[in-house]
């Protein structure tokens, strides 16, 4: 479930400058703020079913399962948005898109992870090519958004993946840039994001998504933390401030993560405070 590469994106960002002192968030401890309700934010889950828990408070809007189908019927008022995971979707594709159009979506996300060999793993040229062939036909019918890439900061890995994929897909019809984020601190979250933002601006693209984004020790853990709740109230409005982000889905709406025995955990009561 856990990628080699987020486990070395998360060594490498561990011994990098940008962390800081956990100790900083202290002050912070069992505060839990209420937001307004923010129609960015959104569930990243597997089974549709457990996504009511996050539609109290303040509510979840949109919803993907890494899957071309919804996976069981979500919440009316939560919108869902499909995903071409990857090569191993590309035999069912055609008639699922189909079905996910006629049910109301109004978004195609693209390969997850491409420039991640356990996940989707494709050369950023053979995606531009695999982009075309699957989901830019849609262009139109729904707003395309990139394949989603890591915060891994070597060549071929990030925003350098995106960046070749980009010039090699200028005629994809693509409008969202989509990017997930694993380390170690808030600082670090939005230096990644607000480099997004430039990259998305750079390109013409009309907005980011942040489509998986968490803390390493939580996904370590496979757990809910006071740590990530402090992080969270610390994010969550510095990213439903940004203009440019317009949605975002934490690390996941999973029992051990924003469940917990089938209701919030404590770092899902957090993301829907
Ligand atoms: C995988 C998906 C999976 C999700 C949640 C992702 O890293 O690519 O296939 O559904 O994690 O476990």
């Amino acid at each position: 479930m856990v990628s080699f590469t987020k486990i070395v994106t998360a060594a490498l960002l561990a011994s990098s400058s940008l962390a800081i002192p956990h100790g900083e968030h202290h002050a912070h401890l069992h505060q839990s703020p209420k937001r307004s309700a923010s129609s960015k934010r959104g569930a990243a889950y597997n089974e549709a079913s457990t996504v009511a828990a996050l539609t109290g408070n303040t509510p979840v809007t949109w919803g993907y399962s890494w899957n071309m189908w919804s996976n069981g019927i979500l919440p009316s008022e939560v919108e869902f948005v499909p995903m071409l995971w990857g090569s191993k979707m590309f035999g069912g594709w055609f008639s699922a898109i189909q079905t996910a159009l006629a049910s109301g979506s109004t978004y195609i996300m693209g390969f997850n992870e491409p420039d991640a060999a356990a996940q989707a793993c494709m050369a950023p040229a053979d995606a531009a090519n695999y982009y075309r062939q699957y989901i830019s036909p849609y262009n139109g019918n729904a707003k395309l958004v990139t394949p989603a890439v890591t915060n891994g900061g070597g060549d071929a890995e990030g925003l350098q993946w995106m960046r070749t994929f980009m010039d090699g897909c200028s005629d994809c019809g693509l409008s969202v840039l989509a990017v997930h984020w694993y380390g170690q601190s808030a600082d670090e979250f939005k230096i990644f994001v607000t480099q997004a933002m430039d990259f998305a601006a750079e390109y013409s693209l009309e907005s980011v998504w942040v489509t998986e984004f968490a803390l390493n020790s939580d996904i370590a853990n496979g757990a809910s933390s006071q740590e990530s709740s402090d992080f969270l109230n610390e994010v969550l409005p510095w990213l439903d401030e940004q203009p440019a982000v317009a949605r975002y889905a934490y690390f996941m709406c999973k029992e051990g993560f924003l469940l917990s025995g089938g209701a919030l955990s404590q770092t899902g009561s957090t993301y829907t405070a």
